[in-house]
């Protein structure tokens, strides 16, 4: 089982020559299917650009969804319609619904959007202003104190459904592949060559789900987890505990690209 790491691809910026262009490359590399770790699109077309996405490339893609997907849009309504979407389409599938994909016989494919969720860093001091507070329906007006609690809400609701989803994985899995948007460990948060500061970690890194990712892998040293992630749109490796690594993604605006190929 060959499949396609895609990240942060923001196919709301390429025209339709271009993602026709885009979903054949990514249909000739020989994947099997296509995992795409969120900010795929905007939330006006996000799922009519994954259906597309999925046409043109003629394979089954299973993504999270990051940031970028809800601006313009709520976190209820997009969830709702890429739900509605993987209803209507067998080849569609959206992580953060839950349950475990079985890649072969040893290895599951889990995943959820994660959020920045303010809990690594310095968010009390930080002048970072994300767009996400003027974009996203959910965000917008909120001060200080409320944005912080709603971004731990939204981490801690990634936590909850991704850790019951690794640890029904590992009943069985030797290999857990986690895909994520936000990187969920400090290590993993790459910025432009070096891990980001504590300015931009509260929004760039999701402690809980780092957490519950940490806690399920110390417990099974027997077993190994491969996180994928981007957000950051700088690609790091980062090895977390012997067995718990973590790829971040590298990503350019316009200009989508595979990460690899990963063989399972
Ligand atoms: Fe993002």
């Amino acid at each position: 089982m060959r499949l396609a790491w895609l990240t942060d691809i923001h196919l709301n910026f390429l025209g339709g020559a271009a993602r026709t262009r885009f979903a054949e490359r990514v249909g000739a590399t020989g994947a099997d299917a296509i995992v795409i770790t969120g900010d795929i699109a905007e939330a006006p077309d996000v799922d009519v650009l994954i259906a597309e996405l999925a046409e043109r490339a003629g394979l089954p893609v299973w993504f999270v969804l990051g940031n970028h997907d809800f601006y313009r849009g709520s976190i209820a309504e997009v969830r709702a319609r890429v739900a509605a979407l993987a209803d209507l389409r067998p080849d569609v599938r959206w992580l953060g619904a839950g349950g475990v994909i079985r890649l072969d016989d040893h290895t599951a494919l889990v995943g959820h959007d994660g959020w920045g969720d303010a809990r690594l860093g310095d968010y009390a001091g930080s002048p970072v202003v994300l767009n996400d507070v003027v974009l996203i329906e959910d965000l917008i007006g909120l001060d200080q104190e409320a944005l912080r609690a709603r971004l731990h809400a939204l981490g801690d609701e990634a936590a909850a459904r991704l850790g019951a989803d690794v640890d029904e994985a590992l009943t069985w899995a030797r290999h857990v592949v986690v895909a994520t948007h936000v990187p969920p460990f400090r290590d993993a948060c790459w910025h432009q060559g070096r891990v980001s500061g504590d300015h931009w970690l509260p929004f760039f890194a999701c402690g809980a789900t780092g957490e519950v990712l940490r806690a399920a892998m110390t417990a099974r040293p027997d077993a190994r987890m491969t996180v994928l992630c981007g957000h950051t749109h700088s690609g790091g490796e980062a090895k977390v505990l012997p067995n718990l690594q973590v790829l971040t993604g590298g990503a350019v605006y316009g200009a989508p690209s595979v990460q690899c190929l990963l063989q399972v």
